[in-house]
């Protein structure tokens, strides 16, 4: 019997692709360029599972009149990027990668956290540049996280890992929004009844909710100004839960202490100013980004794609 067709739509680690090569019929993307949306949409017509990631805009049109596709597995747990009621429309199962990049996300959240709060990139850029003339006692003074007060916005795995670093590493006391009651955080914390309430009373916020729908512009001009005066904001979620011109102003007017961003509203599209800014530390959408992880993404996609074509229920069925 033929093999299942299979497309990726962005190179993966090897190992992964290895394994992929093995069981399926699979075109990879040796190039590693973005499919423009024409070749998306004929991959709906010529594969039956077709493998997204957070780069890939599966919109309605793209998936209006699925040839051959059944299947759209997602390389990541966010799934922003799917239109996931045309997907529902065009009968197209939606599977993703929960709980394996738990801990790398957390681990990002807090290298922002410490890295705004202790200046430590504003210090390697000056010692680079060769500015650096020695010890001095005022010298790029941070702040410490130490018995400050975390807000966390989306108490998930990923914000309860975050939790739990800060807690027992940091001695930080932890308050936290969650649309749904959480009854065990994982660590003494405490769940207050809105958005405002955690941000009026955090020295420091991080953002572990999903982006997309009305958690758009979620962190707006209103609710930076509720922000303590010299907070620090840290995103390692999605873009768009951040208006982030309004990020700009509330910097620029030094209401806020700094920001620490792994996401962009317009991906990979950066807002200018923010590169200007010395208080903002910006990576690359590097949350998920080690080997042990990239490499647990691609097996739980692999498994999702073997229990499909065996006609298996899915393990991280999205609908
Ligand atoms: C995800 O999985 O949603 C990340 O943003 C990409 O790894």
């Amino acid at each position: 019997m033929a093999k299942p067709r299979v497309i990726c739509t962005r190179k993966w680690p090897a190992r992964v692709e290895a394994e992929l090569k093995a069981r399926y019929d699979v075109t990879l993307n040796e190039v590693d360029v973005a499919l423009t949306q024409d070749e998306l949409r004929a991959a709906f017509d010529d594969y039956d599972a077709v493998c997204t990631t957070v780069t890939d805009k599966v919109d309605a049109a793209v998936m209006a009149a699925p040839g051959r596709a059944k299947l759209i597995a997602q390389f990541g747990v966010g799934f922003n990027n799917i239109d996931i009621e045309a997907a529902k429309k065009a009968s197209l199962i939606v599977t993703n990668t929960p709980g394996v990049l738990t801990d790398a996300t957390a681990d990002i959240a807090l290298t922002l956290l410490l890295n705004v709060a202790r200046r430590t990139f504003e210090g390697e850029q000056m010692l680079r540049a060769g500015e650096w003339t020695g010890w001095r006692p005022t010298q790029l003074m941070g702040v410490s996280p130490q018995g400050k007060t975390l807000g966390i916005i989306g108490m998930g795995r990923i914000g309860k890992a975050m939790a739990k670093r800060c807690f027992h590493a940091l001695d930080m006391r932890v308050v936290f929004y969650d649309a749904f009651p959480v009854a065990d955080a994982g660590v003494p914390a405490e769940q207050l009844a809105t958005v405002e309430e955690v941000l009026a009373a955090s020295d420091f916020v991080s953002l572990h909710c999903p982006g997309g729908g009305e958690n758009v512009h979620l962190i707006n001009a209103a609710r930076l100004a509720k922000m303590k005066k010299g907070a620090i904001l840290v995103n390692s979620a999605r873009g768009d839960i951040i208006d982030e011109a309004a990020l700009v102003d509330a910097l620029n007017s030094g209401h806020l202490g700094g920001a620490g961003l792994d996401v962009f509203e317009r991906e990979p599209k950066i807002t200018a100013a923010l590169t200007k800014m010395h208080n903002v530390c910006l990576l690359p959408h590097l949350g998920s980004a080690t080997i042990e992880t990239r490499e647990a993404m691609g097996m739980t996609v692999l498994a999702n794609l073997d229990a499909f074509f065996a006609g298996r229920e899915l393990p991280t069925r999205v609908v």
